[in-house]
C-alpha cells in the first residue's frame, strides 16, 4: 500500500483557550479530520496554555473517537497567559518553547478569542513558532473582518464560532422569559454574557425583547433619566403588559450612591489577561425600575447557560468550512493567520470558497457597530437583524398568545 501523505511525520497540536462554546469541539474534530488526511499526527494540548506549562499534558487524537457536537471543550480550558502578568509576573514562554521541543510539535492551531490567540501571534512573531489561528467566542467580539451588506451599506461586522449556538440560547431564554413575565405583568431585565460588547444581548430581540442596554452606550445619569422613560413607554404600550430587557453585563451604569457610571463586578479579582469577573448589573436595574416606575420588576441572570449544551448546526457548518481554510494555510505553510468567513452569510453559503485568512496582527476587539444599534431608542437596528437572520435563518420565530378575551359584565 502505498502511503505518500504530504506531511507525514510531522505533528500538529490543537489547544483551546479562554471561555468554553458550544463549538469548539466541532472545530477541533474539523481541523484534526483534515490534518489527519494531509498526514499529521494530531496532538491535543489539555487546558490551553497551561498545557505546555511544567512537564506538559498531551494527548493523542490521531484516529480516536470524537463528538464533535457535544458542547464545551474535550481538551479543556484554562485562561493562563504564557506572557508575564499581573497576576503572574513569570515570563513562562521559554517553558511553552521546551514543551513544544520535548513533545516534538511542528505546528500549532490555536482555539481562542482575542486573549488566546493574542499570545500565540506574539509566539509566532517573538520565536518564530507555526502558528495557526481559530476564531471562538460567544461574545462575537473578536475581529473577523467578516462584511456585512444591507440596504447599500457595508461594514465590516463578525461571526465567530460558538455566537450561533450561545444565540439560539438566549434567544429562547427570552422567549421562556416572556410567558411568565405575560402572566405576572412584570418587566423582566435579562443580563447576558457579553463583557465588552453586546453582539449576544441583540439576540434576545429574537425571543420577544426590544429595549435593551448595551456595553458600548454607557449608562450615564441623563441616559438614565431616558431609559426610564423609554421603559415607562414601552411597558404601557406593550400589547401583552409586559417587557423583557436584555442587558450586556458590560453595562456601564451610573450609581447613585458612588456617583460614578462603572460595571457591576461580581469579583474584582483579576484573571491572568487582567479581565475582572462581571456580573449583578441586571439587580441593580430591575430595583430601580421598580423603585422609580413603580412597576413589578426583575432580574434574571442567563450565566452559563447560553454558552452551555450542543453545538448549533450554523457553528458545526461554520467550523467544518473555517476548518478547510485551516487546512488551506497548512498546505501552503502560511503561519500567523486566521480563518475567518468572508462575508455574513446564510447556512447554505457556509462553504471554503466564503472564508479567507487574517493576519493574526489585526485582530483584537470589535465592539457592536453603531449601524446595529440605535442609542436613542435603545433598539437593535433592521440593520442587525438582517444580520441575524442569515444566522438564525429567515423561519426563526418564538410563540405568542395575545388574549383579547371579550369581558363578561355582571348581570346585576
Ligand atoms: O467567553 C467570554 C465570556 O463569555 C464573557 O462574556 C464573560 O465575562 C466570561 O466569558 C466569563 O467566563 P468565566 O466565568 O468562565 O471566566
Amino acid at each position: 500500500m502505498r502511503e505518500e501523505k504530504l506531511f507525514k511525520g510531522k505533528t500538529l497540536a490543537i489547544l483551546s483557550g479562554g471561555g468554553d462554546t458550544p463549538a469548539i469541539n466541532s472545530s477541533i474534530e474539523s481541523v484534526r479530520n483534515r490534518a489527519t488526511m494531509l498526514g499529521f499526527k494530531v496532538y491535543g494540548i489539555k487546558r490551553g496554555w497551561k498545557g505546555l506549562l511544567g512537564d506538559g499534558d498531551v494527548v493523542d487524537l490521531t484516529q480516536k473517537p470524537y463528538n464533535p457536537l457535544y458542547g464545551g471543550t474535550a481538551l479543556r480550558s484554562s485562561r493562563t497567559n504564557p506572557f508575564p502578568s499581573k497576576k503572574n509576573p513569570e515570563d513562562r514562554v521559554p517553558q511553552v518553547m521546551r514543551n513544544l521541543k520535548r513533545y516534538g510539535i511542528d505546528v500549532l492551531v490555536t482555539i481562542g478569542g482575542d486573549d488566546t490567540n493574542g499570545a500565540a501571534k506574539r509566539l509566532y512573531e517573538q520565536e518564530g513558532i507555526p502558528v495557526i489561528g481559530f476564531p471562538k467566542t460567544i461574545d462575537n467580539d473578536l475581529r473577523t473582518l467578516t462584511w456585512h451588506e444591507f440596504n447599500g451599506k457595508k461594514i465590516d461586522a463578525v461571526t465567530c464560532p460558538g455566537f450561533p449556538s450561545a444565540a439560539l440560547g438566549v434567544a429562547d431564554f427570552a422567549a421562556r422569559l416572556k410567558t411568565t413575565a405575560e402572566s405576572h405583568a412584570r418587566i423582566m431585565v435579562m443580563e447576558v454574557m457579553g463583557r465588552d460588547a453586546g453582539w449576544l444581548t441583540g439576540t434576545a430581540t429574537f425571543g420577544g425583547a426590544s429595549l435593551s442596554l448595551i456595553p458600548e452606550v454607557e449608562m450615564n445619569k441623563e441616559r438614565k433619566e431616558h431609559f426610564f422613560d423609554l421603559v415607562q413607554k414601552a411597558y404601557k404600550e406593550s400589547p401583552d403588559g409586559a417587557l423583557i430587557i436584555p442587558v450586556s453585563e458590560g453595562v456601564r451604569w451610573y450609581n447613585e450612591q458612588t456617583g460614578k457610571t462603572d460595571v457591576v463586578y461580581a469579583s474584582t479579582e483579576q484573571d491572568e489577561y487582567g479581565h475582572a469577573r462581571l456580573g449583578g448589573v441586571s439587580g441593580t436595574i430591575a430595583s430601580e425600575i421598580s423603585a422609580k416606575l413603580k412597576i413589578d420588576a426583575r432580574a434574571q441572570i442567563t450565566g452559563y447557560y447560553p454558552r452551555s449544551g450542543m453545538c448549533s448546526a450554523y457553528d458545526r457548518r461554520m467550523t467544518q468550512a473555517l476548518a478547510d481554510k485551516a487546512v488551506d494555510l497548512l498546505l501552503r505553510e502560511d503561519y500567523g493567520k486566521m480563518p475567518v468567513l468572508n462575508k455574513v452569510c446564510n447556512f447554505d453559503e457556509l462553504e471554503e470558497y466564503n472564508c479567507s485568512a487574517i493576519d493574526m496582527g489585526k485582530i483584537g476587539n470589535r465592539p457592536l457597530p453603531e449601524e446595529y444599534f440605535d442609542a436613542e431608542t435603545l433598539c437593535f437596528t433592521p440593520m442587525y437583524k438582517d444580520f441575524l437572520t442569515h444566522i438564525l435563518g429567515e423561519n426563526y420565530t418564538y410563540p405568542t398568545f395575545h388574549t383579547d378575551f371579550p369581558k363578561v359584565a355582571p348581570k346585576e
